[in-house]
């Protein structure tokens, strides 16, 4: 009887997908209506024991939907895996997160829910999984790609040290309203952590007249130096100076005080080719509200990058591996 309920269930939702062709915000309703509960339950756990987990889960869906679409190719292992590439060799996380909601989805409701939704974003009912940002709605229905693009994964994420054009060339090149986009998605990095070697060209030697970046406040500076100092490059830094697991508008207000970790943060106020983001990266800073609003449209729009729907792609049983 399990069998057959299960059996049903899979051809509802494959029914649906065919049907529709597109993502919905109910879509798992007829065929896992579970799916939202088991997410949650599982970010708000790991998010428990590490609480920087939210932002590595946000970080990997982004990951994902700049190389070949929001299809969870970041999420397969292998020779061309994406993992390998190096935007994020020793830096992605959130894999075994990812897994555990897999696990517990292919238990529920085995089949049936693509590994997009239980990776990052898919937030699946539109409530925020870190803690305090901005709830939007999530569309669902995306299926599981087939391959993984190192090489995609090496072009198309953008570099913390790469000039500020050719970063909106990049959003630009997937679709993402340049300007805006850039500008408002970058203010994920209200959260998370970055590693020294990251950021610590602006920290000393910067240049022929600045031994550090101008545009880096200097008492966060002499912070950072301290803690970069004789590592690995691997310590890591907050994004947020202010409150480094909130989602809040700090990481706007700290551009406008020079307080931004990466060079490409503070190339969104400071930088020559920096006058529309400025003005953007100014009304963040002074509205929250409008924040939220602007993040919560253009992260559902980062999430409609090129999504596998009907009976494209397949519905992967591990999130690791194609099915055989
Ligand atoms: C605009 C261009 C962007 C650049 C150059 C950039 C670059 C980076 C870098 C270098 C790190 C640190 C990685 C490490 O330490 O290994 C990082 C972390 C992070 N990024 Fe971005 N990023 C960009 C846009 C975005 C976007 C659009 C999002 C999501 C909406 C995002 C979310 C994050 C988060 C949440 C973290 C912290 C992850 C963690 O703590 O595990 N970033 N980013
Ligand atoms: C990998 O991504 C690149 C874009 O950088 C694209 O041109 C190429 O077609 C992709 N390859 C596969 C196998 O999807
Ligand atoms: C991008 O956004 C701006 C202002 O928000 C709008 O005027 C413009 O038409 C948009 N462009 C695209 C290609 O969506
Ligand atoms: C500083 O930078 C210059 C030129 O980029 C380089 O020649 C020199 O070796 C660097 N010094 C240190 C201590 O890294
Ligand atoms: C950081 O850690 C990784 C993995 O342990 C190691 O391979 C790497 O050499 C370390 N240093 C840097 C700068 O990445
Ligand atoms: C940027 O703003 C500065 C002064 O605020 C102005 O001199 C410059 O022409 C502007 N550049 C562009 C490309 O609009």
């Amino acid at each position: 009887m399990r069998c057959l309920g299960i059996m049903v269930l899979a051809v509802l939702c494959l029914a649906a997908a065919v049907a529709r062709g597109q993502l919905t915000s109910d879509f798992y309703n007829g065929c896992c209506p579970q799916v939202g509960d088991i997410v949650r339950a599982r970010v708000s756990a790991a998010m428990k024991a590490d609480p920087r987990m939210g932002a590595s889960l946000l970080r990997l869906h982004f990951h994902d939907c700049f190389v070949n679409g929001c299809d969870g190719s970041v999420l397969l292992d292998g020779s061309d895996s994406e993992k390998l590439a190096a935007p994020n060799m020793n830096s992605a996380r959130g894999f075994e997160v990812v897994d555990a909601i897999k696990a517990d989805l292919e238990k529920a409701c085995p089949g049936v829910v693509s590994c997009v939704t239980p990776s990052p974003s898919r937030l699946s009912t539109g409530c925020s999984w870190y803690s305090g940002g901005p709830g939007y709605s999530v569309l669902l229905g995306r299926r599981d790609g087939l391959v993984a693009n190192q090489s995609g994964a090496n072009n198309n994420l953008p570099s913390p040290f790469e000039p500020i054009d050719s970063i909106i060339q990049k959003f630009a090149n997937v679709g993402l309203n340049t300007t805006t986009d850039v500008v408002v998605l970058s203010g994920g990095h209200t959260i998370g952590r970055a590693r020294c070697a990251l950021f610590s060209s602006r920290l000393s030697n910067f240049s022929a007249t600045s031994s550090v970046d101008p545009t880096l406040d200097a008492s966060l500076a002499s912070s950072l130096q301290s803690l970069c100092q004789g590592g690995d490059g691997n310590q890591t830094a907050a994004l947020d100076v202010n409150s480094a697991d909130a989602f809040d508008n700090h990481y706007f207000q700290n551009l406008a005080g020079q307080k931004g970790l990466l060079a490409s943060d503070q190339g969104l106020f400071s930088g020559s080719g920096a006058n529309a983001t400025k003005a953007l990266v100014q009304a963040y800073s002074a509205s929250k509200e409008r924040f939220f609003c602007d993040f919560g449209r253009a992260m559902v729009k980062m999430g409609n990058i090129s999504p596998l729907t009907g009976s494209a792609g397949q519905i992967r049983t591990n999130c690791r591996a194609v099915n055989k």
